[in-house]
């Protein structure tokens, strides 16, 4: 028998819906489990016979913290199952989610095939009545295409709707069931109601009381999530702006952070004092690398391509871009600044995933700074707590070290790039002193300058008085270094 579990309170538990998930990647099972986790009876069905094995053996095909638990509890309590035959998810689906990837083709192009797959294969195998749901992220006007599809073969027996996707990897559970905001766009109120069944338990903020604490822990009382129920067209373009404008506001601060290494000024300092102005807000404001992962680099160049095709400059967007191509950079010209040469010199990398809490390397900042330190003739090692194999192109080059010890050893610059929590409990002095050369880049400012010059390293941090010594009067006893006019 099914077991039933109490919300905050009290209050009884939506219906379960009967919902399929198409794709077993990081949306896809994220939003399966989650949505098993709230009551309703997910079946999630992917082309990759390997993997649906491997989930079904309880092995969850990536990190993200909490997934695996949520994972094992709801494939135990029977509302969760994985195939690999679309013939055997489909038939009971009253809503259907398309969760697979759009990657750019090499001329930039967003890449439908599989999103047009998955799209036929619901088509073939729901039930009349059954909701087909984009939650891939694609360009403006593929949800019209698919209803073009949906009405040819079934007449308007299935709906189709948009219901774009916001979680980041690394809080991916904790996004997915506390989310800012749901956004659906759709043809029909009746396609936004059965949504809004699927959704009802998490925008009410009452989830099952075990979840709030395994999962939220104690973020207390939540309000009611805000839904945008909007036009199909209108919700794909939300998914583009929200990532672009993300991605605009870390080039922002990568910018203030270059222009600080030149006139002076700690950028961390700096992005607390707007971050304080609530319409600027502190978020995203982080000096760095440079973005990558899965998501920027190819929806904002999907954006700027769906904006050029129509003659439109997208200038916002190709700035963006152009400054995070400097970024990753950083590394490069800073390590050529402090050893002059890089030929034969020894190169330890802090982290090589494109954030903390993934071992996603899709589009990481480190590939690319590795593949050009190698380039330039330095000798490359690496430790990354998530990262086991690296991919083909950079197995030959680069070595993996089993711990950050012996990647320091005999190193001539540790670089810091994935901002793990653990690297900012290092203990600096043994570092600094099993190095060859105590340089230290810390490519995400997770540091503390003082503390790591009193270790004894050359410290340079992103955008923190890189060619300034560091300033020890309060600002207002300096004289201006610019006449400012009155
Ligand atoms: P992913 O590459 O991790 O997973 C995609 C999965 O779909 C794979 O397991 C693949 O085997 C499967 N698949 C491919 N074709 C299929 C088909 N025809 N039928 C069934 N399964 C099929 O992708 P992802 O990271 O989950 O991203 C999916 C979409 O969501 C993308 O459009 C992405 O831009 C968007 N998105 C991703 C994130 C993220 O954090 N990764 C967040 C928001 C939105
Ligand atoms: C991002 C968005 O945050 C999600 O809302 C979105 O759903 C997702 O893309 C997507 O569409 O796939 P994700 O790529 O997982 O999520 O991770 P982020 O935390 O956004 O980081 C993206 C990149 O920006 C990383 O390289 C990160 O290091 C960098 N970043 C982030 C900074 O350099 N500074 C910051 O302040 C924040």
């Amino acid at each position: 028998m099914e077991e039933h579990r109490s919300t905050r309170d009290g209050a009884p538990e939506a219906p379960a819906v009967r919902v399929a998930v198409i794709g077993a990647g990081h949306v896809g099972l994220v939003s399966a489990a989650c949505l098993a986790a709230v009551g309703h009876h997910v079946a999630v069905q992917d082309v990759d016979g390997a993997r649906t094995t491997s989930l079904r053996a309880g092995r969850t095909p990536f990190l993200e913290p909490g997934l695996d638990d949520l994972m094992a509890r709801e494939t135990e309590s029977g509302r969760l199952s994985f195939h690999t035959d679309p013939a055997a998810a489909l038939p009971g689906a009253e809503v259907a989610f398309v969760c697979v990837g759009t990657p750019n083709g090499p001329d930039g192009r967003v890449d439908l095939s599989a999103v047009l797959a998955a799209t036929g294969a619901v088509l073939e195998h729901a039930p009349d009545g059954c909701v087909l749901v984009n939650r891939s992220t694609a360009p403006v006007g593929t949800a019209a295409y698919l209803r073009s599809l949906a009405l040819e073969a079934r007449g308007d027996r299935i709906a189709v709707a948009v219901n774009p996707e916001f979680l980041a990897e690394g809080t991916a559970v904790r996004d997915f069931l506390a989310p800012d905001r749901v956004v659906v766009g759709a043809w029909s109120a009746d396609a936004v109601e059965a949504l809004m069944a699927v959704y009802e338990p998490i925008i009410s903020g009452l989830l099952p009381l075990d979840l709030e604490g395994s999962v939220l822990g104690t973020a207390g009382l939540r309000e009611r999530v805000p839904v945008v129920a909007t036009g199909p067209s209108t919700a794909e373009l939300i998914k583009y702006a929200a990532n672009a404008f993300l991605a605009v506001k870390i080039s922002f601060i990568n910018e203030i952070a270059a222009i600080a290494e030149e006139v002076g000024g700690d950028v961390t300092e700096v992005a607390r004092g707007i971050g304080l102005d609530r319409r600027i807000g502190p978020h995203f404001l982080r000096a760095g690398i440079g973005w990558g992962g899965s998501c920027f680099p190819k929806d904002i160049v999907a954006l700027q391509g769906m904006a050029e095709t129509r003659g439109l400059s997208a200038r916002m967007l190709r700035a963006a871009n152009d400054v995070n191509r400097d970024q990753h950079r950083w590394v490069v010209s800073r390590l050529q600044r402090q050893l002059k040469t890089l030929v034969g010199r020894r190169i330890g990398l802090l982290g090589l995933a494109f954030k903390a809490n993934t071992d996603d390397l899709r589009s990481a900042p480190s590939l690319e700074i590795a593949a050009e330190l190698v380039r330039l003739g330095a000798r490359v090692r690496a430790y990354d707590p998530s990262v086991k194999a690296l991919p083909p192109e950079l197995q030959d080059q680069v070595e993996l070290a089993p711990d950050v010890e012996s990647l320091a050893s005999g190193a001539e610059a540790m670089v810091l790039v994935t901002e793990w929590p653990e690297f900012a409990q290092l203990d600096l002095e043994r570092l600094a002193s099993a190095m060859r050369v105590p340089l230290l880049l810390d490519g995400r400012n997770l540091f503390d300058p003082e503390a790591a010059r009193a270790a004894g390293f050359t410290y340079v941090g992103v955008g923190r008085d890189g060619n300034h010594p560091p300033e020890r009067t309060a600002p207002q006893d300096r004289e201006p270094a610019v006449a400012v006019p009155r």
